[in-house]
């Protein structure tokens, strides 16, 4: 039997409740005889990371994500944390992790599964059947480019600079990760940037046009300016399938997505390295796209399902387990028919339920589709 190994960050907030759903489901696969096992690890990143250590991510933690097969990410932050110099904010253990790690790119499903159509903030009709994949660059743009500081003018003045830059190969890779998805999807690749105003995207638009033809005409690549794209997703959603583009603008639009399958709580993401040439092996992070929701943190409340659909992810593209992550996603869905709802999902006659009675719910529906 295979063993993998799987790094716990939990992280902050909500993502300490969410993650401990995420354990229910490794329990439940570790005791099923015929699946393979999972070593797991655990350790501190983001605000934990910080009161233990005086850092958001320590050495030792960054040596563990390097050799684990995968890292379950929760979330990272909260107002505990607002005055720590800025180099040990929380955000900064994930930025660390992805950049060490070389996690490019970044893919953020956003699909509206059938019992939701009427929890998002769009007409059921905009969002049923919904199902977009958003390919966010993760390490390179303005997130990443220097300079990247504030700095004191003569005239007493402060002046902050970040800056946004990225090249040729950069742009590439994850484009190529784009439409090598859309293949086995709708076949077609929106690319959002905003060329009409920045540099980086007349590079943008120009690499994505290289690497797109020797997709054509199979793939379609559509270029949309990147504040269009975001009025698009509100008027039409489904007009898209895969959308590429940059850390930033990836960032909001992903959020923007959520919303579309009912909540931030619904969004799960995998961001993946390069394969490794010899083994063929990508190093991956997995972990909802929502924050550690100060708001409701240590309640009980908070949803979930991102977190579990996370580890869906991880299932299929870390682990050769596709079948199973089959089962996690619907499991999900089952669990959602029967009416289940958080807060965030709550509708008018469906039953609520709080953070541990929903992973409660995941894993006997699992348990009986895997009977
Ligand atoms: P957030 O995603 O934490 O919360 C936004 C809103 O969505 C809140 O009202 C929250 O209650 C709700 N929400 C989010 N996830 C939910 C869930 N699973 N179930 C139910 N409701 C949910 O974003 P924010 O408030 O802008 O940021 C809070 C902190 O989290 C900040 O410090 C931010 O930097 C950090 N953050 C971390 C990550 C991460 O670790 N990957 C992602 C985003 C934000
Ligand atoms: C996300 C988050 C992060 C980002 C923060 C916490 C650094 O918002 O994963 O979407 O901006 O990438
Ligand atoms: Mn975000």
């Amino acid at each position: 039997m295979t063993t993998h190994s799987l790094l716990l960050l939990p992280g902050d907030g909500i993502g300490v409740e969410t993650i401990a759903e995420v354990e229910r489901l490794i329990a439940f696969f570790n005791a099923k005889s015929n699946t393979a096992r999972f070593h797991v690890e655990r350790d501190l990143v983001g605000g934990a990371a910080y009161d233990a250590h005086g850092v958001a991510v320590t050495d030792e933690a960054m040596d563990k994500a390097q050799k684990a097969d995968a890292v379950m990410f929760g979330a990272v932050g909260g107002p505990k944390w607002a005055s720590v110099p800025y180099q040990h904010r929380p955000e900064a253990g994930l930025l660390r992790l992805r950049k060490d790690l070389d996690l490019f790119a970044n893919l953020r499903p956003a699909i509206c599964y059938p019992a939701l159509a009427d929890a998002s903030s769009l007409k059921r009709e905009l969002v049923e059947g919904l199902d977009i994949m958003i390919v966010r660059e993760l390490t390179g743009g303005v997130y990443f480019g220097e300079p990247k500081e504030i700095v004191t003018l003569e005239n007493g003045e402060k002046r902050a600079v970040d800056t946004q830059l990225y090249t040729t190969h950069e742009i590439e890779r994850i484009t190529k990760v784009a439409f090598d998805l859309a293949k086995k999807r709708r076949n077609l690749v929106h690319s959002a940037e905003k060329h009409n105003v920045m540099r980086t995207g007349v590079l943008w638009k120009q690499v994505t046009t290289d690497v797109h033809k020797s997709y054509a005409p199979d793939v379609k690549l559509e270029h949309i300016l990147a504040d269009n794209c975001a009025m698009q997703l509100i008027r039409n959603p489904k007009q898209f399938d895969v959308i590429v583009t940059d850390n930033l603008f990836g960032d909001v639009l992903s959020d923007e997505a959520a919303m579309m399958t009912g909540s931030l709580g619904m969004l799960p993401s995998a961001s993946l390295g390069a394969p490794d040439p010899k083994t063929g092996r990508r190093k991956a992070l997995y972990e909802p796209v929502h924050g550690s929701a100060p708001d409701i943190a240590g309640q009980g409340l908070a949803n979930p399902i991102a977190t579990i659909a996370s580890f869906g992810m991880a299932l299929r593209y870390s682990f050769d387990m596709g079948k199973e992550a089959d089962l996690v996603d619907q499991a999900i869905a089952r669990v959602l028919d029967k009416g289940l709802r958080t807060g965030d999902i709550m509708q008018p006659g469906m039953t609520k339920v709080g953070t541990s009675d929903m992973g409660k719910a995941v894993e006997t529906e699992l348990r009986a589709l895997t009977v």
